[in-house]
């Protein structure tokens, strides 16, 4: 007799199997920028094209093995449905609110790596604030491209120091590429500084995992401060909308 945990194990197993199954009829796609270093990024991808001889096809739609999204999707859904480990933002938005920052700085700090956890790590700040750039003030697009470039240079007029973990992250010999000075010189007497540089203050370096909070908590903040659109975020025409829609649909092969 297979005890109560084997036999949830075994259902368990039985459906990771069914949505691999699920996704193998139509092959999802992952994308040069996630392959290369893992192929050689000239080589002919051969992982797509063996799906098309086996008789498959490429997925051109939702993947099957992540949740679906309701048709108009909101930032709220994409929290709960697509964004990986949204703690850190979290927590980072809830050390701004309960040290009495204004709305804005509050969501910046709820959106600050957006990208890292959602879309690319790389150049994160440019991207997210790209992303959330049509729905929020100015001030809060400004301030999340520039805590990338902030967070790499003390502040001790506010009391900000290079940041321990970075030591721990990328090493101790680590220094920021040519671009990130240039554009250090560019934005530090600029007249939102101070909101890209209380992003760096409330930016929570410890990843606490004794501390939840609850994207609801932040529900009526996002709904004064961030222009949902109607038609569902991807799905607006928006400068920003196709990067929603990856989001959205991460694998579809174009
Ligand atoms: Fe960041
Ligand atoms: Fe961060």
């Amino acid at each position: 007799m297979a005890t109560l945990s084997e036999r949830a194990d075994a259902i368990e197993h039985e459906m990771s199997m069914e949505l691999e199954r699920r996704a193998a009829e139509r092959r999802p796609i992952r994308s040069p920028i996630y392959v290369s270093g893992i192929y050689d990024p000239a080589s002919p991808r051969h992982d797509m094209f063996d799906a098309l001889a086996d008789g498959k096809t490429f997925l051109m739609g939702p993947d099957p093995r992540i949740p679906p999204m309701p048709e108009k999707p909101t930032l709220m859904d994409f929290f709960r449905l697509r964004l990986g480990y949204t703690a850190h933002l979290l927590q980072s938005a809830k050390l701004a609110r309960d040290s009495g920052q204004d709305e804005k700085v509050v969501l910046a700090c709820l959106l600050h790596d957006i990208s890292v956890i959602g879309f690319i790590s790389g150049d994160h700040g440019y991207w997210g604030a790209q992303m959330v750039e049509p729905y929020v003030d100015e001030e809060v697009s400004w301030a999340i491209r520039a805590h990338q470039i902030l967070r790499f240079f003390p502040d001790p007029s506010v009391g900000y120091e290079y940041p321990e973990a970075y030591i721990k992250y990328f090493g101790a010999d680590f220094t920021p590429e040519p671009y990130i000075h240039e554009a250090y010189a560019r934005i530090k007497d600029h007249k939102y500084y101070m909101t890209g540089r209380l992003i760096c203050l409330n930016d929570y370096y410890a990843f606490d995992p004794n501390v939840t909070v609850d994207i609801e908590e932040f529900e009526d903040i996002i709904g004064r401060n961030f222009r949902q659109p109607a038609e569902g975020l991807g799905y607006d025409h928006s400068p920003s909308a196709h990067i929603w829609r990856t989001m959205n649909m991460p694998t579809r092969a174009l």
